[in-house]
């Protein structure tokens, strides 16, 4: 076996009340791993945490302690700048809602994590043309997100979580807003993301379906997964 691309140990996380009571504990030491060219799924209840968890794991929120590493870099040890860059090179974010940027194109948005890391717009264009022909959504380019269907706002938004080919794709049940077609055509680009670039991908789900597609499934219950 190949040493996993993640590894997280003993994560704890709690909200405070804003009122004054008890803090909720959401995650209560939760360890994992996740292997180089898998798909992992995380289920669990509305609440039980695994929002929290991706984006911990992601390096977008921090666990009040326990240490997730990556190959053997502690992310606790990267700076606010350092951990940013390291994100926008190694991992690949898709939401439920797309998060694209309502006042730029489809192109635009797909080139956008390529133009933060310094690269040059004719450059990252090219490969966010060869995404969207990919995708089959070269024709809408031109288009800005609300002139997009449900279905093409999360191809382009796959599109952009690719552009920089990270290692890992976290993904926040990313057909959750979807019908089952653009569902199937979503997750079979998932998957075969898997087997024909050997990316990692995080996947939170409710559906059933999609999570017996997957190499584990992994279930948060009580804040731990066990
Ligand atoms: N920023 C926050 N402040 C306070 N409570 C939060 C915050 N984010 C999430 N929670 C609470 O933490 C629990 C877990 O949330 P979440 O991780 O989003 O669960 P899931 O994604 O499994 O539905 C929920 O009870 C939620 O209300
Ligand atoms: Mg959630």
């Amino acid at each position: 076996m190949s040493q996993p691309l993640l590894v997280a140990k003993e994560i704890h996380k709690s909200y405070q009340d804003q009122d004054g009571g008890a803090p909720l504990e959401v995650l209560r030491g939760v360890n994992l791993e996740v292997a180089q060219s898998t798909v992992t799924a995380i289920v669990g209840s509305s609440g039980s945490g695994k929002s929290t968890l991706l984006h911990i794991l992601g390096g977008l929120d921090k666990p009040d302690s326990g240490d997730v590493f990556w190959n053997n870099t502690n992310m606790a040890s990267l700076k606010e700048d350092k951990l940013a860059e390291f994100r926008n090179r190694n991992m690949g974010f898709v939401f439920q809602f797309h998060h694209l940027l309502p006042e730029f194109t489809a192109l635009e948005n797909i080139c956008m994590p390529a133009l933060i890391s310094g690269e040059s717009f004719s450059k990252a264009s090219k490969r966010a043309t060869d995404l969207l022909t990919r995708f089959g959504i070269e024709k809408r380019k031109n288009h800005r997100p609300t002139q997009l269907s449900g279905g093409e706002q999360q191809r382009v938004s796959m599109a952009r979580a690719l552009m920089n080919r990270p290692q890992l794709i976290l993904a926040d049940e990313p057909t959750g807003n979807l019908d089952d077609e653009n569902t199937e055509l979503i997750l079979d680009m998932l998957f075969e993301l898997r087997d024909r670039d050997g990316v990692s991908i995080l996947l939170i789900t409710h559906e059933e379906s999609i999570a017996g597609r997957s190499d584990r499934i992994l279930e948060i219950k009580n804040g731990v997964i066990s």
